[in-house]
């Protein structure tokens, strides 16, 4: 029942993304990455672009680290840009340039973690298989479980086992859409509209409260969180690579106060630690005093 619904309102209200026309694992890794911090509409633009600069496999394992970073400009967590690179480099030595299609192997690429894998082999080679990010999790607990609460959530692999379950033969691919539709459209984590959900007659959450309750504001706590990052230590890095988007090298003297207004040599030590992290994380390189994109 819960599934006929979902699939039933997926098939007339889904929105028409590129990557949802494409069953070639390239670009659904690209836009799956991409997806995995960041909003739809900001990704769009960025997706496009990104596959004109790098439109293949051979493309993008070949091409300079640095312009990758620069063509992720604007998406943040720019790590994401490295392990995506990495993870076709893999694809392309290993592979012959073809995507391996099960779970396990895909594992197996660099930084491809779970959510993932499961992505790419139901999205681009259409497994049936389940896996887990924020919407679909929202969306199972509240429909199968019952309205947000502080108490200790349901373990991802409980909630797995009743996807799993759920998912009717040979649907995995619109299974999966749907439930990550349904949490960005309907079920949302501050504002669900539940007068309007297609699953509201089937779902814990509403039959218990009429909608999913929530438990603490919200709303507030993303505010503080955005307030919480400006000046971070991720905030930091990423102004670090914003900087050199813009000028290739940079000595440690110029990057510091366009960090930090009031700079000080004797900050250069703090500086030093940040862009140490960068290093480890193949984001930058570091010539002595001189900074670069690698
Ligand atoms: N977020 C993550 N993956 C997505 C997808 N395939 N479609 C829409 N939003 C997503």
């Amino acid at each position: 029942m819960l599934a006929n619904l979902l699939l039933a309102w997926f098939a007339q209200h889904a929105r028409d993304l590129p990557w949802r026309r494409s069953r070639d694992p390239y670009p659904i890794l690209v836009a799956e990455v991409m997806l995995q911090q960041t909003q739809v509409d900001r990704v769009l633009p960025k997706y496009h672009a990104f596959l004109a600069a790098f439109p293949n496999v051979a493309a993008l394992a070949s091409a300079p680290t640095a312009e990758v970073i620069r063509s992720w400009a604007g998406l943040g967590y720019n790590r994401r840009a490295v392990n995506l690179q990495r993870a076709v480099q893999v694809v392309q030595t290993q592979y012959g340039g073809e995507f391996p299609q099960s779970v396990e192997a895909l594992r197996g690429l660099p930084g491809v973690g779970p959510y993932t894998a499961g992505a790419i082999a139901c999205f681009a080679f259409e497994q049936d298989v389940v896996f887990m990010d924020t919407n679909i999790r929202r969306v199972l607990r509240r429909a199968l479980v019952g309205p947000d609460s502080n108490d200790p959530p349901p373990h991802d692999r409980a909630l797995l086992d009743l996807s799993a379950a759920l998912l009717p033969n040979g649907q995995g691919w619109a299974w999966n859409q749907a439930l990550m539709e349904l949490g960005a459209l309907i079920c949302s984590a501050t504002t669900p509209a539940c007068g309007r959900c297609p699953i509201q007659r089937v779902c814990c959450a509403a039959a218990a409260t009429g909608s999913p309750s929530l438990p603490r504001p919200l709303r507030r706590v993303a505010e503080g969180k955005r307030e919480a990052y400006h000046g971070s230590r991720r905030w930091l890095r990423g102004r670090i690579i914003d900087a050199l988007r813009q000028h290739p090298h940079l000595s440690l003297s110029h990057l510091g106060p366009l960090l930090k207004p009031d700079y000080r040599a004797d900050d250069e030590a703090w500086l030093r630690d940040l862009v140490q992290g960068l290093v480890r994380d193949g984001l930058v390189q570091v010539d002595g005093d001189v900074v670069g994109l690698p």
